[in-house]
């Protein structure tokens, strides 16, 4: 969520992380938070779910991961 994760396309990464739990109904189970990237903007924009960290999260790499974490639920 730092300006650096912003200027990396972040803005619309995050749209696409609330559309992906709207639209699997998961806006009650998941808790998004936003955070800096774990001080390691190096590697950011960074997606952590649960204890997994993703790095260089982009708009075309996050619906792969949503799916990969949350299609048990
Ligand atoms: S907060 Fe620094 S790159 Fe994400």
């Amino acid at each position: 969520m730092g300006s650096s994760c912003f200027s990396r396309g972040n803005k619309k990464t995050l749209q696409l992380v609330q559309q992906y739990l709207k639209d699997h109904q998961l806006e009650r189970e998941v808790i998004l938070k936003g955070n800096h990237c774990f001080s390691d903007c190096s590697s950011g924009p960074v997606l952590k779910i649960g204890a997994k960290l993703y790095e260089h999260v982009t708009q075309d790499t996050v619906l792969e991961i949503m799916q990969k974490e949350f299609s048990d639920l």
